[in-house]
């Protein structure tokens, strides 16, 4: 073997050795890197999350949002849980969604999800947990004064034994919710059952709105005129800002 490549594998060799070897810093100084092409893409601009800033109040960029900010597509619930607001609710309430096939059949639904297993399917307090007896007190929908205010308002707060169902459901949710119950009561008293309004009737129902709140059923949700044209119906982690 030619003596020249000889020593050359040598030299190689015992190079490798030597950068492979024990140095404990090497992987230090391998993520350290001396050259950063374009520093910004590593160093933010921008302020991180919780970063420290003397800018800021504390010391700390996180800040609460300002009071009274609410969430997108949030709207504040007027009604106070107490006896009070339990009145004003049951009398002044109204369901702003049309009873239509389709609002009656996703309202079903998610009552079947919810409900059912304390209330039963019917609504006559025959749910799985009661015939099992794990839950006392649940009563037949016929045998409470209740109109779809004082129904929303319950699903919003809860009523003793049960909890509220506001951070599992949206607005429009519960009030189609609030429609399927209220059928169910009609039902189990032995009413006459509602009309649906269809399609056509709905949409006259909501004209006089402009048309993005024709599609959005956040308008007048809580017979209050909170609405300013930009919500959707969707409602995101409202605890956060409820304080409940
Ligand atoms: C864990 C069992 C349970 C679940 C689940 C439950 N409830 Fe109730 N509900 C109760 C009990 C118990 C009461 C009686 C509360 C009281 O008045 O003491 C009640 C009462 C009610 C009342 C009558 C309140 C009044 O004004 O007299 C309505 C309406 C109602 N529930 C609707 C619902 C709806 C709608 C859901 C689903 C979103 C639901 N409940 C889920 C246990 C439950």
């Amino acid at each position: 073997m030619n003596r020249y490549f000889q020593t050359f594998i040598y030299a190689f060799a015992s190079l490798m050795i030597i950068s492979c070897g024990g140095d404990s810093n090497a992987v230090d100084a391998k993520s350290d890197r001396s050259v950063q092409y374009f520093p910004n893409m590593y160093e933010s601009v921008g302020y991180e999350t919780y970063q420290e800033g003397d800018i800021f109040e504390g010391n700390v960029e996180a800040q609460l949002p300002v009071e009274g900010t609410v969430n997108r597509g949030w709207l504040p619930y007027e009604y106070a849980n107490t006896n009070e607001g339990y009145a004003s609710a049951k009398a002044e309430l109204t369901n702003p969604l049309p009873y239509t096939e389709e609002n009656l059949a996703t309202g079903q639904e998610l009552y079947n999800i919810y409900c059912a297993i304390c209330h039963g399917t019917k609504g006559d307090g025959q749910g799985h947990l009661v015939k099992t007896e794990k839950i006392l007190g649940v009563p037949s929908y016929a045998d409470r004064d209740i109109s779809q205010g004082s129904i929303y308002h319950v699903m919003y707060w809860g009523i003793n034994y049960m909890g509220s169902y506001a951070s599992q459901t949206s607005i429009e949710e519960r009030w189609q919710i609030a429609h399927h119950v209220d059928a169910l009561t009609r039902e189990l008293k032995g009413q006459d059952v509602k009309e649906f309004v269809t399609v056509q009737n709905a949409q006259e129902d909501i004209s006089g709105t402009d048309s993005h709140a024709a599609e959005d059923h956040g308008v007048d949700m809580h017979g209050e005129n909170a609405h300013d044209g930009d919500h959707d119906s969707q409602e995101e982690n409202h605890s956060s800002t409820e304080g409940e």
